[in-house]
C-alpha cells in the first residue's frame, strides 16, 4: 500500500513546554487509522502539528512524497489535508448552506454540494438555518460536510462523537464507511473504541507523546484487557 502520511521521530513544543517526544506513524492511502490514548497524551497535538497549526515542530513530516516540515499552514489544506477539529469552528451568523460553501476547493475530485446533501439529509433540511441553531450532532456534520466539498485526500478528525447521542453517532460512523468506499484516506482520534472498531483498519495507541503500540483491528479483542486499563474506561 502507497504511503500517504509518514510521521518519522516527530517533536512538538507549545512554548516551554515539551508534548511530542519522537511520534512514529504511517498511513497508507485510503487506510483508516484511529489514534488511542487518554486524556492529555498528545493526541490534538499529533493532529494540529500534522496540520501545522503547532510550528514549534522537529522530525519528519512527509505527505504525499513531500516534506510538509517546509510547507506554511495555509498551504496545508491545498496539499490535501482536511482538519476536523474539537471545537468544529462552525460560523455561527451564516447558514448552513454558507458555511457549506465556505472552505475554497483545493482540488477536484470533492463531493457536490448535492452529493453531500444526500450524504447528509438532515443538512439539507436545515440548509437555511443559522450555525447557532443545530444541534452538536449536526454542527459536527456540517464540520465534516464541508471538508469533502474541498477535494482534500486525508481526513483528520479530533473526537468527532464526543458528547453525542448514539444515533448520531451511528450515522457519523455510516458517513465515514461510504468515505472510506470511495477511498479517503481518515486519520481519527476517538476515545470510543467501540464507534472506533466499526471504521478503523489499524490503531495507534499514544503514552506520554509517543507512539507506543501499532494493532490492526483484528487484534482489538485480545487487546480489550490493556486498553480498558491503559486508557481507564
Ligand atoms: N495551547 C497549549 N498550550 C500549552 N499546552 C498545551 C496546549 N494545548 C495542549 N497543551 C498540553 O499539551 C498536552 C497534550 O495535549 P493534547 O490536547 O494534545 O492532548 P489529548 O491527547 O488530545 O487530550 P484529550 O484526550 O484531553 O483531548 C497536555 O498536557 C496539554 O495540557
Ligand atoms: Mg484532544
Amino acid at each position: 500500500m502507497t504511503t500517504l502520511l509518514e510521521l518519522q521521530g516527530l517533536n512538538a513544543w507549545y512554548g516551554e513546554s515539551h508534548i511530542l517526544h519522537g511520534v512514529d506513524m504511517r498511513v497508507g492511502e485510503g487506510e483508516t487509522i484511529t489514534i488511542l490514548g487518554r486524556n492529555g497524551v498528545g493526541k490534538t497535538t499529533t493532529l494540529r502539528t500534522i496540520t501545522g497549526i503547532v510550528r514549534a515542530r522537529k522530525g519528519k513530516l512527509i505527505f504525499a512524497g513531500e516534506d510538509m516540515m517546509q510547507v506554511p499552514l495555509h498551504k496545508t489544506a491545498r496539499r490535501g489535508i482536511g482538519f476536523v477539529p474539537e471545537e468544529r469552528g462552525i460560523f455561527s451568523t451564516l447558514t448552513v448552506s454558507e458555511n457549506l460553501l465556505l472552505p475554497p476547493i483545493v482540488a477536484s475530485g470533492g463531493l457536490t454540494v448535492d452529493q453531500i446533501y444526500e450524504l447528509f439529509p438532515n443538512l439539507y433540511e436545515r440548509r437555511n438555518s443559522a450555525g447557532t441553531k443545530l444541534s452538536g450532532g449536526e454542527q459536527q456534520m456540517l464540520a465534516i460536510a464541508r471538508i469533502l466539498r474541498t477535494g482534500v485526500r486525508m481526513l483528520l478528525l479530533d473526537e468527532p462523537t464526543e458528547g453525542l447521542a448514539p444515533v448520531i453517532v451511528q450515522r457519523i460512523g455510516e458517513v465515514l464507511k461510504q468515505l472510506k468506499e470511495r477511498g479517503m484516506t481518515i486519520l481519527l482520534v476517538e476515545q470510543n473504541f467501540r464507534f472506533a472498531s466499526r471504521i478503523a483498519d489499524r490503531f495507534y495507541l499514544m503514552d506520554h507523546g509517543q507512539m507506543v503500540s501499532e494493532f490492526p483491528v483484528g487484534e482489538l479483542p485480545q487487546r480489550m484487557d490493556t486498553l480498558h486499563k491503559v486508557l481507564g474506561v
